[in-house]
């Protein structure tokens, strides 16, 4: 589950781009729970999104861990992609309660990958709608990809947002390695943002949670070639993701 990617999107909508006094702080996590780079990779996500963010990162060894008071003043917290969902868990439940009061107030939380799963139940930051839960994509009916190896697939994306809100672009390959799948209550407001191409199963979603917003990803979309060398399809990072969180 090297999780990884999405987020730059979750920003908010309020921000005024292009000016740095008004540039939204972003928080990602480094640490045990995440695997070597991952959180360099959604940083540069956000950094080179329209907000520019202003990133930096937080965790048990790093000069800040997650806090209330690391995340005051910021909009959006990332959980970049990591290894296996128990392992993490160990090392982040500690933060639960700080994270669903900090998108409950207002904030956006981006998982990417071990941080899609994350936001689920089992176990997680339980950061999801009542009846909604994350699971393995490779587990499911009619999945393209069946076991947990580096590779791509293939997500229909569905532009919610910016320029090419309303589009609609299939069968785009991304880097996955055994990431989630959202599996959404019928009675949420979610926006699907990605569509696993095979079966129509949620890659990409954006669920709210009191006055805040979950942003999640299975797949990597700031994933470039060098994150899978062996893979059959051309890899390049997804930039334009980024279009669908700005405006929530
Ligand atoms: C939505 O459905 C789930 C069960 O699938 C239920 O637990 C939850 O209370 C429902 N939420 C609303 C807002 O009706
Ligand atoms: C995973 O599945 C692919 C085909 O989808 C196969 O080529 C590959 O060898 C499998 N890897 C393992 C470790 O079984």
């Amino acid at each position: 589950m090297r999780a990884t990617f999405l987020i730059t999107t979750l920003l908010v909508g309020k921000v005024t781009f292009g000016q740095p006094a008004t540039r939204p702080k972003a928080l990602v996590y480094r640490g045990p729970a995440a695997c070597d780079g991952c959180p360099e990779a959604v940083a540069a996500l956000l950094k080179s999104s329209p907000s520019n963010f202003d990133v930096k990162f937080a965790g048990p060894q790093e000069e800040v861990d997650i806090t209330a008071t690391s995340l005051g003043g910021v909009q959006l917290y990332a959980q970049p992609g990591g290894g296996d969902l128990d392992p993490a868990w160990v090392g982040t439940k500690k933060y639960k309660n700080i994270l669903r009061d900090f998108v409950a107030r207002g904030g956006r939380y981006a998982g990417f990958c071990l941080g899609a799963f994350l936001a689920g139940s089992g176990p997680g930051f339980e950061l999801l709608p009542l009846g909604s839960d994350t699971d393995e994509e490779i587990t499911q009916p009619k999945a393209q990809v069946t076991n947990d190896s580096d590779t791509v697939i293939q997500v229909d994306w569905h532009f919610q947002t910016g320029s090419r809100k309303g589009h609609r672009q299939n069968g785009r390959w991304l880097y996955f390695q055994d990431g989630a799948v959202m599996k959404l209550a019928r009675n949420t407001s979610a926006i699907v943002l990605g569509t696993y191409s095979s079966n129509g199963d949620v890659a990409a979603s954006i669920t709210p949670l009191g006055k805040g917003w979950v942003g999640l990803v299975g797949p990597h979309p700031e994933a470039d070639e060098s994150w899978c060398k062996s893979c059959l399809a051309p890899l390049s990072v997804h930039p334009e993701i980024q279009e669908y969180f700005f405006t929530f």
